[in-house]
C-alpha cells in the first residue's frame, strides 16, 4: 500500500528520531529489530475483524490522546495504559497500531523479548530513556510487546530472574507513575502469558485497564476472512475468489486465530500461483480450495506440535 504523503515537518521528526535512536544504540547496543518507530501508522480499526468490545474500548483510549481535556471535564485523568491479553495471532499488535493511527500518534514498537534477551535487567534503563524521548516528541503510543518477557524467565534461573525482573519493572513503574497528563503518552502492553506478568505493572494508575483479545468465534472468523479477501483482491487489482460457502468452511476452523486464517488463505493463493506458472485460465479460489488449504494446514500444525512436544527427538 502506498504511504500517504508526508510533510516536511514529519520527515524532519522522523530524521531526528532516527538520530536519537542511533545515539541510544551507541550507548546501549544495537536496537535493530528491538525497537521500531512509525511516525504514521496506517492500520485502522476497520482492518481488525471481530473484537467489537475491544475496539470500542480502545477507541476510548485513542480519545485520551486526541482530546485529554474531555477526561478532565469529567474530573478524571486520562488513562495511562492498557494491557491486551490473549492467545497468539489474535490481533493485539494490529489493535495497538490502530490506536496510534486513530490518535495520530507516533507508534513505538518495543519488542520486549528481543530487548530483554540482549539487555537483560538493563532494559529498564533503556525503557526509561525511550519514554523520555517519546515524551519530548508529542502524542505517542508506546507498545510494550511480549510484556511477559519482563519476567526475565527466559534468561536467568528463577531466583535471579525474580530479583532482576523486580528491578526492571520498578524502573518502568517509576516512569509510568511520573508520566503527567500533559505527556500525551499511552502505554499499550500485550501478552500471551498473563501468569508471567508482574502485578505491579497492572496496579491502579499504571496499565490498569485490561482488555481480553480472545480467539475469534465463527462470526469473527468470517469477518477476518472477508478482510483478507478484500485486501488481497485490492493488491491484485482483480477478483481472486469465487463465492465462498462459509457454512462449509467455518465448522472446520474452530479454535483458529486470525493469524492461522491468513496463513491458510495464503496457502490457497500459493497453489494458484504455482498453477498459473503452468497454464493460463486458472480459476479463482473456491470453497474446495480453502478446505484443502485448511486440511493441509492442520497437518502441518500437527507436525509442529509433535516437534514442540519432542516426539521427533
Ligand atoms: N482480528 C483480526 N482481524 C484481522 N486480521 C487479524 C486478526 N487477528 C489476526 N489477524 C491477522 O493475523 C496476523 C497476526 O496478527 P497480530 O500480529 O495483530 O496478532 P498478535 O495478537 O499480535 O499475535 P502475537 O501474540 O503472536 O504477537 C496479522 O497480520 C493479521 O493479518
Ligand atoms: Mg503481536
Amino acid at each position: 500500500m502506498a504511504e500517504p504523503e508526508r510533510n516536511d515537518q514529519e520527515w524532519a521528526l522522523q530524521r531526528r528520531l532516527e538520530d536519537v535512536f542511533a545515539k541510544l544504540g551507541e550507548k546501549f547496543g544495537d536496537l535493530t529489530g528491538r525497537v521500531e518507530t512509525k511516525m504514521r501508522s496506517t492500520v485502522t480499526f476497520d482492518d481488525v475483524g471481530g473484537l467489537q468490545q475491544a475496539k470500542t474500548g480502545l477507541k476510548g483510549f485513542a480519545l485520551a490522546l486526541i482530546n485529554p481535556d474531555l477526561y478532565q471535564q469529567w474530573g478524571i485523568d486520562p488513562p495511562k495504559g492498557v494491557l491486551l491479553y490473549g492467545p497468539p495471532g489474535t490481533g493485539k499488535t494490529k489493535l495497538a497500531q490502530a490506536v496510534a493511527t486513530a490518535s495520530h500518534a507516533i507508534f513505538y514498537h518495543l519488542k520486549l523479548m528481543n530487548l530483554t534477551s540482549k539487555f537483560g535487567a538493563n532494559t529498564g534503563d533503556l525503557l526509561q530513556e525511550i519514554l523520555r524521548i517519546a515524551m519530548a516528541e508529542g502524542p505517542a503510543v508506546l507498545f510494550l510487546d511480549e510484556a511477559e518477557a519482563l519476567s526475565l524467565d527466559h534468561l536467568l534461573p528463577p531466583p535471579q530472574a525474580r530479583e532482576a525482573s523486580a528491578r526492571l519493572v520498578a524502573a518502568l513503574c517509576e516512569k509510568l507513575d511520573a508520566l503527567s497528563t500533559a505527556a500525551r503518552i499511552l502505554v499499550v502492553a500485550a501478552t500471551t502469558h498473563t501468569d508471567a506478568l508482574d502485578p505491579a505493572l497492572v496496579a491502579p494508575g499504571r496499565l490498569d485497564h485490561l482488555i481480553e483479545i480472545p480467539l475469534p468465534d465463527a462470526g469473527a472468523q468470517k469477518e477476518i476472512l472477508e478482510l483478507i479477501r478484500v485486501r488481497t483482491e485490492k493488491n491484485a487489482g482483480r477478483p481472486l475468489f469465487a463465492k465462498i460457502d462459509y457454512d462449509k468452511i467455518l465448522p472446520v476452523m474452530g479454535g483458529m486465530s486470525g493469524a492461522d486464517l491468513s496463513v491458510i488463505v495464503r496457502r490457497a493463493l500459493e497453489v494458484k500461483v504455482r498453477a498459473a506458472a503452468e497454464r493460463a485460465d486458472v480459476p479463482p479460489v473456491c470453497t474446495e480450495d480453502l478446505l484443502d488449504a485448511i486440511d493441509s494446514y492442520k497437518g502441518v500444525r500437527g507436525v509442529v506440535e509433535k516437534i514442540r512436544y519432542g516426539q521427533y527427538l
